[in-house]
């Protein structure tokens, strides 16, 4: 850490985990009140973090350093925030809060169209005007689409589809490139009666379309005429739509400058839009329109998402804890894990700053986790007793979303005594007293826990659709926040494009009758595919 708010953070954390987190109980037992905060229906206990009052204010000035103000006022009026794409991010103004605080007329009357678009088709669909060229109904939704494209709807089909709320269609979200993903979900539908969604923000990703070619020739195989007049695209490159062959009708546009994995609030959430209903999505904006403004209104010190960032920050910095598991003791939320991984790392793994000088700072922490209870029949061994630290995110509902008998008592007893036994741990001391045994007897010692590890538990009322748009917000929010402390862009992913051209690069020597690998390409690959080719 360079700056002096930058080391009076890493010594004010340091500070606290020395003390360690029972200590800082036993200082002050009213943390939970100071370190717990409310917004948007959601309710965030940090106090089980090395949070401080020295940490928050050295948060406070470091907010002031890389003036926090007015990168935020920038993100929520639409200026380029995205400075190497010469973009802003605007994916807060399509879920409402926003779009009156766009500066650019322009884009918020695109934003207003893009949103009514959505809410008309929708609307069609509920009313049974989208049918097949054949005038019957649609029974299956195939949504072709990855990383943002798909993660986000496929998450928002598997929530709203646990609400009881009346199922339209069946909607599948297909996403790799291996065709075992989709063969699968073909087996499932009826081809005469199935609606394709072609999500692509780039129309020109080379997974959704050539699972796209596979559907068609699915659909062409059991004889289905007028194929691509059963397609809708979902993009910000609408020309290319056309190219492809798709009238303006069957096209949902969405601005360029909503980030991909920023478009869960487009109409890339089409398959849960037709499958549940317009009033889920709405509730869903209405939740993150809420934590947008607890965001956009509240000062540092009291800013959740801000908060959660500074000590993403202080946390990889100053006590080299470079990954986040997050769990939710909700297995509606599976892919929860999946859909931040996407969101915080493919913003924030940057290696240089908004302006080009090489970062000096751990960027973002890699993120992974799972759902409870599972999780704590595997990984939660190197959590409380392997020698990384891992600050780890605990998300549940108080109330189930199933009336079944013991279940959730069950289920958030573990929850909450999974953060309470990270903290506390158990002294060699009290584990050979358990045992009847001496603190040197190694068996003693390996059931002996060293505590003062963090968590941050997240509750909701009940998972509802507003309760994961408020989630949603607060995690982009907290990413956004996060590269400006970093002085990073977090809205462009330039880190991906490599891997795409080489693979382009090797398609060849993947085909039938391929020739021999080039001399050009690296010894290891070279050998790799000579092995794949031997194997053909
Ligand atoms: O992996 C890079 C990426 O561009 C993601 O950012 C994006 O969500 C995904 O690919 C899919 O891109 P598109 O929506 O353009 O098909």
């Amino acid at each position: 850490m360079t700056s002096s708010s930058y080391s009076a953070l890493a010594t004010a954390v340091t500070n606290a985990h020395k003390i360690s987190l029972e200590g800082l109980f036993a200082e002050d037992a009213s943390r939970p009140e100071h370190f717990s905060f409310e917004a948007a229906g959601l309710f965030f206990d940090f106090s089980k973090l090395h949070v401080t009052r020295a940490v928050l204010d050295a948060g406070v000035a470091l907010a002031s350093d890389m003036d926090f103000d007015a990168a935020r006022r920038a993100l929520f009026s639409g200026a380029i925030v995205n400075t190497t794409e010469s973009r802003p991010a605007i994916h807060a103004a399509l879920r409402g809060a926003g779009d009156s605080l766009l500066t650019d007329t322009a884009l918020a009357e695109e934003v207003k169209a893009a949103g009514a678009a959505l809410k008309a088709f929708a609307a069609a669909f509920a009313a049974g005007e989208i049918k097949t060229p054949d005038d019957e109904a649609y029974t299956s939704l195939i949504h072709l689409g990855i990383g943002g494209s798909a993660l986000g709807p496929e998450m928002l089909v598997e929530v709203f589809g646990s609400l009881g709320l009346p199922k339209a269609i069946d909607a599948h979200v297909v996403s790799n490139i291996d065709a075992s993903a989709l063969v699968p979900v073909l087996d499932r539908c009826d081809p005469e009666r199935t609606l394709v969604v072609l999500a692509s923000k780039s129309f020109s990703t080379v997974e959704t379309l050539t699972n796209a070619a596979t559907v068609e020739a699915w659909m062409a195989d059991a004889g289905v005429e007028q194929i691509r007049a059963r397609m809708v695209a979902v993009t910000a490159a609408p020309q290319k739509a056309r190219d492809f062959g798709l009238p303006d009708a069957q096209i949902l546009a969405f601005p360029e400058s909503v980030g991909g994995r920023y478009s869960v609030w487009s109409a890339v959430s089409v398959p849960a839009v037709l499958a549940y209903g317009y009033d889920a999505f709405a509730a869903f904006f209405d939740g993150a329109a809420a934590m947008d403004t607890h965001f956009k209104d509240t000062a540092p010190s009291g800013n959740i998402p801000f908060m959660a960032a500074l000590m993403d920050l202080a946390y990889a910095n100053a006590l080299k804890a470079d990954s986040r598991a997050t769990f939710a003791y909700d297995d509606r939320l599976a892919l929860l894990p999946a859909y931040l991984q996407q969101l915080e790392t493919e913003s924030n793994g940057k290696h240089v700053t908004a302006s080009g000088a090489p970062l000096d700072l751990i960027s973002s922490p890699v993120v992974w986790g799972g759902v409870g209870t599972d999780a704590q029949h595997a990984v939660f061994q190197l959590l409380h007793q392997g020698s990384h630290l891992v600050p780890t995110e605990f998300i549940a509902a108080s109330k189930p979303g199933h009336p079944h008998g013991n279940h959730h008592q069950l289920l958030l007893s573990n929850c909450l005594a999974q953060s309470a036994a990270l903290m506390r741990g158990r002294s060699v001391e009290q584990a050979a007293e358990l045992l009847g045994t001496t603190p040197s007897d190694p068996v003693a010692i390996a059931k002996s826990f060293p505590g003062n590890r963090p968590s941050t538990t997240i509750l909701m009322d009940r998972l509802t659709p507003s309760a994961l748009g408020a989630l949603l917000a607060f995690y982009e929010h907290r990413v956004f926040a996060l590269g400006v402390l970093l002085g990073i862009n977090p809205y462009d992913q330039m880190g991906v494009e490599l891997g795409k051209e080489m693979a382009k690069g090797l398609e060849a020597y993947l085909a039938p009758d391929p020739p021999a690998p080039s001399q050009a390409l690296d010894a290891s690959t070279r050998a790799l595919l000579k092995k794949i080719q031997g194997a053909a």
